[in-house]
């Protein structure tokens, strides 16, 4: 059984002794393990800690306020805003490893020149153990994940890396927060990746997309919140799709693919395979077994149609999942008539939405995220 207390006493002279005196930048994006971080460096090296949060742009709507007042009483946060410089660099992208990549080189360049300002030697992160056994397999490369892949920080960015929660899992990290007095709305919060939205308008980020994402994420957010799924959100994408005869003939209703791409994982390695959609059916049982059979061929992720129109250039897909370790998940069965409800309000923000689908893939061989 994990026990804070004895985790704190055990890392509170290793962190002591490593920095001594000087001063500590910590990035916070607004999940648990991140914030759980730095709370537990503030409490350990007090004014020492420069706690930060970057403005990306791919933050979710209001985000940056939202966090900055849960922790008012907790943390001196600043909010430094580079919205705009993240979304130009990476506007008009496509692979989701590209994106990945050039999130993560933009953003310690950015930490690298807010520590050189402010004299700083050390960054501490929230990486957790599941982010980098991922990334070492694989399957992503995880933005926060930097030393286990080799990456030398201080020859790149000029800053040593602190991870003091990389042997926990997300279930101690949240036993961590709690025990730190972290409020509830962070130790209890769902995880939200590093690259935020960057990574949840799949193929091709466009100023568009993402703004239709942040708004439709907000209500999916606000919908699901209290139905106790670990993880709820929505994803954006082009909505070109083409019928595959093969498939179809397989499972005996018709079966569209996308022309976007997404991650799954196959054994231990990560696949970046199609996007699927079968029409409603209305027994979860049995989309289990369609899905079984179309994730044979290269099909990473299936949505199930909620909503549809004739005409519009996005698809929307709503995620929600259950799991203890994120490492594998199951697709929540939401009921058909919450989905549909959902689904009318999600269609009414923008006329360019043709449909919303729910995704009935779990992990694996989907991801939880899409890209
Ligand atoms: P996947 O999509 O790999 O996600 O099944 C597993 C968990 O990790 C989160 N995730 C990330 N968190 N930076 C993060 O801080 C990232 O780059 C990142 N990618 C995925 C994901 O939201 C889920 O909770």
């Amino acid at each position: 059984m994990f026990n804070p207390e004895s985790f704190i006493e055990e890392v509170k002279p290793q962190i002591l002794k490593e920095v001594r005196e000087e001063k500590i930048l910590a990035a916070i994006s607004g999940g648990v393990d991140s914030t759980t971080a730095a709370v537990l460096m503030y409490k350990i090296l007090g004014k020492q800690l420069l706690p930060i949060m970057i403005d990306t742009g791919f933050l979710r709507k209001d985000e940056a306020r939202k966090v900055k007042d849960m922790l008012k009483d907790i943390l001196p946060l600043q909010i430094v805003d580079k919205s705009e410089e993240f979304i130009s660099a990476l506007e008009g992208i496509s692979d989701a490893e590209e994106k990945r990549k050039k999130f993560r080189d933009l953003f310690y360049s950015t930490l690298s020149t807010i520590a050189k300002e402010n004299g700083i030697r050390y960054l501490v992160q929230g990486t957790i153990a599941a982010d980098w056994v991922e990334t070492q397999g694989g399957i992503k490369t995880q933005h926060n994940v930097l030393v286990q892949l080799g990456i030398d920080t201080e020859k790149t960015w000029g800053f040593k890396v602190i991870e003091p929660l990389a042997d926990l899992y997300k279930d101690e990290v949240r036993a961590l927060a709690r025990y730190l007095g972290l409020p509830k709305e962070i130790s209890e919060r769902q995880p939200f990746p590093g690259p935020g939205l960057l990574i949840r308008v799949v193929g091709k980020l466009t100023r568009e997309k993402l703004e239709i994402e942040r708004e439709v994420n907000d209500i999916i957010e606000s919908e699901l919140k209290d139905l106790g799924f670990s993880q709820y959100f929505s994803v954006i994408i082009d909505s070109q799709k083409s019928l595959d005869d093969l498939i179809s003939s397989e499972v005996n209703v018709p079966v569209y693919v996308y022309n976007t791409r997404a991650t799954g994982v196959k054994g231990d390695v990560r696949s970046y395979g199609k996007i699927a959609s079968i029409p409603l059916i209305d027994d979860y049982e049995k989309v289990r077994e369609i899905v079984q059979k179309i994730t044979k061929y290269d099909v990473t992720h299936v949505g199930m149609i909620i909503n549809d129109r004739k005409d519009g250039k996005y698809s929307i897909g709503i995620r929600a999942v259950l799991t203890q370790d994120f490492m594998t998940a199951d697709f929540a069965k939401i009921e058909l008539s919450k989905l549909q409800t959902i689904a009318e309000k999600i269609m009414r923000i923008n006329k360019e939405i043709k449909e919303v689908f729910y995704d009935v893939t779990s992990k694996p061989p989907a991801t939880i995220e899409y890209e």
